[in-house]
Parts: C-alpha cells; sequence; structure tokens
C-alpha cells in the first residue's frame, strides 16, 4: 500500500507517524507543502495521503487541490476548511445541536462591542482562524473592550475585524483534549495551567484523563459534526455539564502518548490503513 503524507516541517508527530508506517512496511510518499505545485490534476501515485500540514490555508487548499486530483484524503478539505475557522466550526456544531459556551459573531467595532456587552464579561475574542492559544484576549470590562477592538480594528489586517466572541467559561484551571480517530475516543487528557490559556504549546501540563462515557460522546458528536476522522476535541467541564470549544484537524499529540497511556500514531496509521482496530 502507498500512502502520501501531506506535510510542513517533520515534527515529533511527523516522526512518530512516519516511524508507524515504516514498522508496517508502507511505502511513504513524502509531499511537502513547501514544494508543491499543483497544476490541478495531475495526482501523486498514493492509495491515501494522510495529511499533516502545519498552516491552515495551505492544508486546506492542498487537501482541495489533491482531492480534485482524485486522491483520498484523512482529513478531508472539507473537514479542514471547518476545523480551520472557529466560526465554521461553531455553526456545525450548532447545526448538530451540541453544547459550546456562548459565542457571537460580529463585523464591526460597534456592533462587536454590542454583542460583548449583550454576553456580559468577561469574554473571550479570538481570531477566527487561529491556534495555539495566539491572540486570544480575555476581556475583563468595557474599556478593556474598546482597546482590543480598537487593536484589532486599526492594526489588524481584515481577518481581524471579524469578531468571534465567546462568553468566558469557569474551568477551574484546565480544560479536557479528548482524541477521535474515526469512531472511537481513544483517549483524552486534562490540560491544566495557573494561567487561563491552557494551550500545552504555551505551557500547560497534560495529565491523564479518564474517557468517560460522557467525554466519549460529545466528542464523537463534535468529530462527526464537522465531518469526521482523525481529530482532537477541546472540551470545557463546568459543573459536570461538557461543552466544545472548537475541534482541531492536524492534531498533536506529542504531549499525551505517555500521559494516556495509548499508542496514539499507532491508532492514526490503523485508521488511515483502513484496520479495523
Ligand atoms: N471561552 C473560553 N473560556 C475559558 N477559557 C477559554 C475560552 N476560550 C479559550 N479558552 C482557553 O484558551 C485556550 C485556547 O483557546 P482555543 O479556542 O482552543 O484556541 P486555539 O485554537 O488557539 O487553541 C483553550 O484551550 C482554553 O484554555
Ligand atoms: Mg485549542
Amino acid at each position: 500500500m502507498k500512502v502520501g503524507l501531506l506535510h510542513s516541517l517533520i515534527r515529533k508527530e511527523e516522526k512518530l507517524l512516519i516511524e508507524e508506517f515504516q514498522a508496517r512496511g508502507v511505502n511513504l510518499v513524502m509531499i511537502d507543502d513547501r514544494k508543491l505545485i499543483s497544476d490541478l490534476e495531475s495526482a501523486p501515485s498514493v492509495d491515501i495521503l494522510l495529511e499533516r500540514s502545519i498552516n491552515h490555508s495551505r492544508s486546506m487548499y492542498g487537501l482541495r487541490l489533491l482531492e480534485a486530483a482524485g486522491v483520498h484524503c484523512i482529513n478531508s478539505s472539507e473537514v479542514a476548511k471547518i476545523c480551520g475557522d472557529k466560526i465554521l466550526t461553531s455553526v456545525a456544531l450548532k447545526e448538530a445541536g451540541i453544547n459550546q459556551p456562548p459565542v457571537r459573531v460580529a463585523f464591526t467595532e460597534e456592533s462587536a462591542l454590542s454583542a460583548i456587552e449583550e454576553l456580559g464579561y468577561p469574554v473571550v475574542l479570538k481570531p477566527a482562524v487561529g491556534s495555539w492559544g495566539r491572540l486570544l484576549s480575555k476581556v475583563n470590562d468595557r474599556e478593556s473592550a474598546e482597546a482590543i477592538l480598537e487593536h484589532k480594528a486599526l492594526l489588524g489586517s481584515y481577518h481581524h475585524s471579524i469578531f468571534y466572541i465567546q462568553r468566558f467559561v469557569e474551568k477551574k484551571g484546565r480544560d479536557i483534549r479528548s482524541f477521535v480517530v474515526g469512531d472511537k475516543c481513544i483517549a483524552a487528557i486534562y490540560r491544566s495551567s495557573s494561567h487561563w490559556i491552557t494551550n500545552t504549546a504555551r505551557g500547560a501540563t497534560a495529565v491523564g484523563c479518564e474517557v468517560t462515557t460522557k467525554i466519549a460522546d460529545i466528542s464523537l458528536a463534535a468529530a462527526n459534526a464537522v465531518g469526521g476522522g482523525v481529530l482532537a476535541v477541546d472540551l470545557f467541564e463546568n459543573d459536570g455539564e461538557f461543552s466544545v470549544n472548537e475541534v482541531n484537524y492536524t492534531m498533536e499529540f506529542r504531549n499525551s502518548i505517555e500521559t494516556t497511556g495509548v499508542n496514539i500514531p499507532a491508532k492514526v496509521v490503523d485508521f488511515t490503513l483502513g484496520v479495523d482496530a
């Protein structure tokens, strides 16, 4: 079997995946998104492709171009499009009836300020497209709201004037990251930090979290809502109730293998190869 790997820099995750494919004797075709030139129809000769690009636009367009040339991709370009955009993700979650923090979307400073006041402080402002906890603002009062909105509108590119606003969730120092591969929620971690932003890329600590039925159910529902595949779901827990913060499609898992005792890259490789593990 020939498997394509769409990638940029080879990080720890890609190294682990490559080792796992090699251990199965799979013929890997490396497709570096920095060298990729698409003529809209030529396709690499592969049976299936696993996407591991770092950059959202390259992933989304790369996948779409490869699909157009007839390559079956994990995840699909549609999944990438939805998960890479917090507005589209919120719409998909809403359409699937999945619990998420109260959210508002607005397109001007004035309407964004009204939306923030309507939600009530504190709120979190996020770029619709972004990750690793970058450029998130926790807004505690009207004066900071006005200042942040003005800075975004005047100093940011056009994308920063599309305001994605969520109510701040009291999550007691941690959130949950669950891992979905196909129709299974294979593992979960708590991400704890003294900072309100609990991305491990921002120094949060990963601790194993039992995959309860509730966690599995909401994680699988969220994954299906965005189209399914290999996905990592950010969950908030509040008084025993769960809500979905976002769904990530080129999931990172380096901090979660030893923590959970689950060989995550092996599960991803099984899924890619169509092995029913
Ligand atoms: N509404 C919120 N309430 C409380 N904490 C939040 C909220 N939104 C984000 N956070 C914190 O910030 C982190 C990063 O936010 P997230 O929406 O996942 O963006 P990113 O795509 O950058 O990971 C979350 O894991 C969480 O710790
Ligand atoms: Mg996140």
